[in-house]
């Protein structure tokens, strides 16, 4: 792969996506540095990799990902240990525990929507970091109530410091990862302040007991198979992996889905009759309800925040006519299926009815991944998205105040201005806060 064809799949992944595909067809053998990297344009190539054995995977891109979050992140344990942890966890995520959150979730949104006010200009991107960063604190952290509410205002700092300093520089290039690079000395620095407050917050949380069902009380009570515990540096690398992998993602989707509702108007009016219809107030019931469902999976597929799902190979492979070796890569390129004409007609336009009319399989349809290694946190983002879209439509009328579109943030992709809306009016009077 040469250096442009690098910078353009961290730059510019569903542009890289769709050139090669049409100049390759359904994978290419590409190499870097020595290293071999498979892509897979196609479902046929996300099934083959998703449904094989785990046990002929690694992590990948082990090295960046030991730097950013430590060597007890999800991200970078494979084989037993992985299957151990994740064990231990998906509990934890399960939709089942976080229907008691419906609440608390719209509550936030409330709360971080209401200085709203008709004829503003908002950045929605900045409201919804502060949302996702709010979830995170009350239903991971378990920080939040009265008790903890110093621990929580510098854990917002602390942790909104962390994301501001994964620049991709340090996420795509590990060997950037050292003390002579100011980038890395900052992140470096938010990641130790981090680690600071993390275990004076550990301290109060172990002397208080297992009183509390969030993601930290579940991680505390839990034991692996041998009956031993996590310990606390473990426990801090998967909460901040928990951190970097979900809180710019969901704010980024919710942005992205009232941002689209803002530029089709049809599309808010027809979601608008869904809520009404409903019991718009139970979040248990908005949850499910079809066409909310639909808005959220087109956003999800018409941006697609992690453009490649890959794994390194640890045994053979054959993947769509190409031989890997162990220690290569298979790469699933996510845009380019997403964007595949054939799956989804006019893959350009925001059309979520085409979730309405036919179902996709999981390896047509993979905002999250998949496999032994889908990501953790689907459930939450899902629910989240849902419920604070549900919130937001209900109570304002938007529409776009600029142009926006996809760029490069970190690991993940963002918006390039902060899908900025302009709102026209307030449609309800926003319910008093609890
Ligand atoms: C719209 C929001 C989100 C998107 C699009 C997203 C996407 C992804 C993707 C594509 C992966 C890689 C999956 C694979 O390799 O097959 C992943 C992994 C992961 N995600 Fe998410 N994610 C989101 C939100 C979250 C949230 C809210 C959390 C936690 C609260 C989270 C935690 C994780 C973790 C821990 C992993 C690593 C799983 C493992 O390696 O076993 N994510 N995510």
């Amino acid at each position: 792969m040469s250096l442009r064809d690098r910078w353009l799949l961290v730059s510019q992944p569903r542009t890289f996506a769709v050139r090669m595909r049409e100049r390759h067809g359904d994978a290419v053998r590409m190499q870097f540095r020595g290293e071999v990297f498979v892509f897979a344009f196609t479902s046929a190539g996300a099934r083959q990799v998703l449904s094989a054995d785990p046990a002929g995977y690694d992590a990948f891109w082990k090295r960046g990902f030991t730097g950013l979050a430590g060597t007890g992140s999800l991200w970078v344990l494979d084989g037993e240990a992985h299957r151990r942890e994740r064990q231990l966890l998906l509990p934890a995520f399960h939709g089942r525990s976080f229907r008691g959150y419906g609440d608390t979730i719209r509550e936030v949104t409330r709360l971080q929507t209401s200085h709203w006010q008709p004829g503003q200009t908002v950045h929605t991107l900045q409201t919804t970091l502060a949302i996702s960063l709010d979830v995170i604190m009350r239903l991971v952290f378990g920080a939040g109530d009265a008790r903890d509410e110093e621990f929580a205002r510098e854990g917002r700092a602390v942790l909104g410091a962390l994301w501001r300093e994964m620049h991709p520089l340090i996420v795509f290039f590990p060997e950037l990862q050292q003390g002579w690079f100011p980038l890395w000395r900052r992140y470096a620095s938010s990641k130790r302040r981090f680690a600071e407050w993390m275990s004076r917050y550990l301290a109060v949380r172990r002397a208080r007991g297992a009183d509390s069902d969030d993601v930290l009380g579940l991680m505390l009570a839990a034991s692996y198979d041998d009956g031993s515990r996590m310990s606390d540096e473990d426990i801090r690398d998967e909460l901040l992996t928990i951190l970097l992998a979900g809180h710019e993602t969901t704010a980024t989707a919710l942005a992205w889905a009232l941002y689209e509702l803002g530029r089709h108007p049809a599309v808010l009016e027809t979601l608008r009759a869904e809520l009404e219809s409903a019991d718009g107030t139970d979040p248990a019931t908005v949850v499910k309800l079809p066409y909310l469902s639909a808005v959220c999976n087109e956003t999800l597929r018409l941006h697609t925040l992690l453009s490649e799902v890959a794994r390194v190979c640890s045994a053979p492979l054959e993947l769509l006519g190409h031989r890997l070796q162990p220690g290569d890569s298979a790469v699933i390129s996510v845009n380019a299926i997403h964007h595949d004409a054939e799956l989804y007609p006019e893959p350009d336009q925001f059309i979520p009815q085409r979730f309405i009319d036919r179902s996709y399989t999981p390896f047509e349809f993979l905002p999250f991944g998949g496999g032994h290694r889908r990501c953790l946190g689907a459930a939450l983002s899902d629910f989240e998205m849902r419920i604070a879209l549900a919130e937001v439509v209900s109570h304002w009328d938007f529409e776009p105040a600029r142009i926006d579109r996809d760029i490069r943030h970190d690991i993940a992709m963002g918006t390039k201005h902060g899908a900025p809306l302009r709102l026209k009016a307030r449609r309800t009077p926003q319910p008093s806060l609890a």
